[in-house]
């Protein structure tokens, strides 16, 4: 692990500057200056500083136990590139100097596990995993933090779970509530005692390599399989495994983030992804107080989200490819969540690009199908209209468990794989999602077709059918999280592979 730290004094007297790097980008994909603004903290990711943190869950979304060794499984990497000379600028001694990194975050903060303090660690927490991985995010994201308007932000966050679940260890809520254990779990993979196991986490420092050290790189990585031998430098062909390499040219275009996912007989459900979250509060599926990219929360009906996605490996028929994944919570009556995880709902969609996946919503079997589909022009077409409703635009929908009044027949979502009950509406590229910018048959930015995406995440948000108690004020939109990846749903040793650049979301400008 190659720690590159500061070692020169004077660099912290220019992290002044480094701010204002930052700031002047934030309209810097606005040409009118006027109609829209970044919702996040690096536009595009354009800055040669880089913040982004790491994260792992369990099935649940919390950690169980630490990996030995491992501390707890949150990690970040947060650089300054400070640079010696300035464009058209003439100074001599400069131009010896190359530009340097100043890391914000060290090894030894990235290996804090419980039972170690920290600065502002609340006693509680110290010797429980669950509460001291939500702070020492909170603990990292201190350290990353880039001071903006209207709202400081941290980094992005790469998140990593696994599907696995031990029913007899009742580690896991139903909708929110406490359960004893139970069995056989057919729905769940396990290999036994130990299956929710928090994965290996490696880091490769980013430091300037390259011929004529002009490309940053560096990569967080690791295994599921304790066991897998995994070293820095070797991978067992048998053995899951995962890699987020950043690599960027100094000064120009984009970060790309590249990322390889593999399962395996132990782990054959694994997920990851690149969050955009909320800066404050609560971001998807998390109810501890969280730290992200998004300085704005983007709301529908308005906000675009704009990247470059080249998936290079599907994963196979099973890797549920979410070209876009928007993460939100309210109550059934509307209300915001407030972190009571017996009444807070985590609302999901996603647009899985993976042209294996089917349409399990059908004509003559409509449960796996939302009540209805709300047309651009705000024409509502019920399921039963089986003319004019468009199935195969749709992958499921699954209702809150705690829903009362969901219509029937219907499927509660998966009980167990959050905190707090949860709302999944997944659709499929199809004709009805053209007019948002999102494909519009199977195949297109697929494997060979990598495309820049500007998507009207906002306007089809608005659209979407999510469940409400009758008679309730309409909820607030607001995506605490946005994120890109895939879940690769219980199927062993395949690998899916992709890059994601020019990440941004943009907001109506209110000034
Ligand atoms: C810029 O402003 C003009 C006039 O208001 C508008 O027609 C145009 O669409 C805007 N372009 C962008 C990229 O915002
Ligand atoms: C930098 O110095 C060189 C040589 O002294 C001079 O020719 C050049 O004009 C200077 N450039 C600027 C931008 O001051
Ligand atoms: C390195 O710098 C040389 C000279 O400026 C240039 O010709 C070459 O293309 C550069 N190589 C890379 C990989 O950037
Ligand atoms: C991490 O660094 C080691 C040593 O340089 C290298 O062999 C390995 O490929 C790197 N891993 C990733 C995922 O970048
Ligand atoms: C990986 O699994 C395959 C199929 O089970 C087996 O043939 C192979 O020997 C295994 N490789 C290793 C390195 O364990
Ligand atoms: C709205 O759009 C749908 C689907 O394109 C179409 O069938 C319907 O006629 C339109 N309704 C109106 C009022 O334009």
């Amino acid at each position: 692990m190659a720690q590159q730290e500061m070692s020169f004094s004077w660099f912290s007297l220019l992290s002044l500057l480094l701010f204002k790097v930052f700031v002047s980008g934030v309209f810097s994909l606005n040409p009118n200056g006027s109609e829209y603004i970044s919702a996040v903290g690096d536009p595009g990711m354009r800055s040669d500083s880089l913040r982004v943190a790491i994260e792992a869950w369990n099935q649940c979304n919390e950690v169980g136990e630490e990996a030995p060794k491992m501390g707890s499984p949150r990690a970040a990497e947060c650089f300054d590139v400070l640079n010696s000379q300035k464009p058209g600028g003439n100074c001599s001694a400069c131009t010896r100097v190359p530009p340097s990194l100043v890391h914000r975050v060290t090894e030894e903060d990235n290996l804090l596990g419980i039972g170690k303090s920290f600065d502002g660690l609340d006693k509680r927490a110290l010797f429980n995993p669950d509460l001291y991985a939500a702070e020492k995010e909170l603990y990292l994201g201190s350290k990353c933090q880039v001071d903006d308007k209207p709202n400081p932000w941290q980094f992005w966050m790469i998140m990593l779970k696994s599907g696995n679940m031990d029913t007899y260890a009742a580690k896991c809520p139903k909708n929110g509530h406490k359960v004893g254990p139970f069995g056989p779990p057919s729905q769940f993979p396990c290999f036994g005692k130990g299956c929710m196991n928090q994965p290996l986490i490696y880091h490769n420092y980013t430091y300037l390599q390259g011929p004529n050290e002009t490309t940053l790189k560096g990569s967080f990585y690791g295994s599921w399989d304790l066991d897998s031998g995994l070293s820095q430098t070797s991978v067992n062909e048998n053995m899951s495994y995962y890699s987020v390499t950043w690599q960027k040219e100094l000064g120009q275009g984009s970060w790309i983030f590249h990322n390889v996912l593999k399962t395996s007989t132990k782990y054959p459900w694994l997920m990851l992804y690149l969050r955009s979250d909320a800066t404050s509060g609560f971001s998807g599926g998390y109810h501890y107080e969280t730290r992200g990219m998004s300085k704005i929360i983007p709301e529908s009906p308005n906000f675009k989200v704009r990247f470059t996605l080249n998936v290079i490996n599907g994963g196979g028929p099973n890797s549920q490819f979410y070209l876009m994944d928007m993460g939100s919570c309210w109550k059934n009556n509307g209300q915001p969540c407030n972190g009571d995880v017996t009444t807070d709902v985590t609302r999901y969609s996603e647009m899985i690009l993976n042209p294996a996946t089917p349409s399990w919503c059908k004509p003559d079997n409509p449960k796996l199908c939302p009540p209805y589909h709300t047309f651009p022009n705000g024409t509502r077409v019920h399921r039963s209209e089986t003319s004019r409703f468009p199935y195969e635009a749709y992958h499921l929908y699954c209702a809150p468990g705690d829903g009362e009044h969901v219509e029937q027949p219907s499927v509660p979502c998966d009980p167990y794989s959050n905190p707090q009950p949860q709302e999944i509406l997944q659709i499929l590229p199809h004709p009805v999602w053209g007019e948002y910018g999102y494909p519009t048959t199977k195949g297109q930015g697929w494997i060979g077709d990598p495309k820049t995406w500007e998507l009207d995440v906002g306007r089809l948000s608005q659209s979407l059918y999510f469940y409400q108690d009758p008679g309730t004020v309409p909820a607030k939109r607001k995506w605490s999280s946005i994120d890109l990846g895939t879940e690769i749903y219980r199927d062993a040793n395949q690998v899916a592979e992709w890059t994601v650049s020019d990440f941004d979301i943009l907001v109506p400008n209110k000034n």
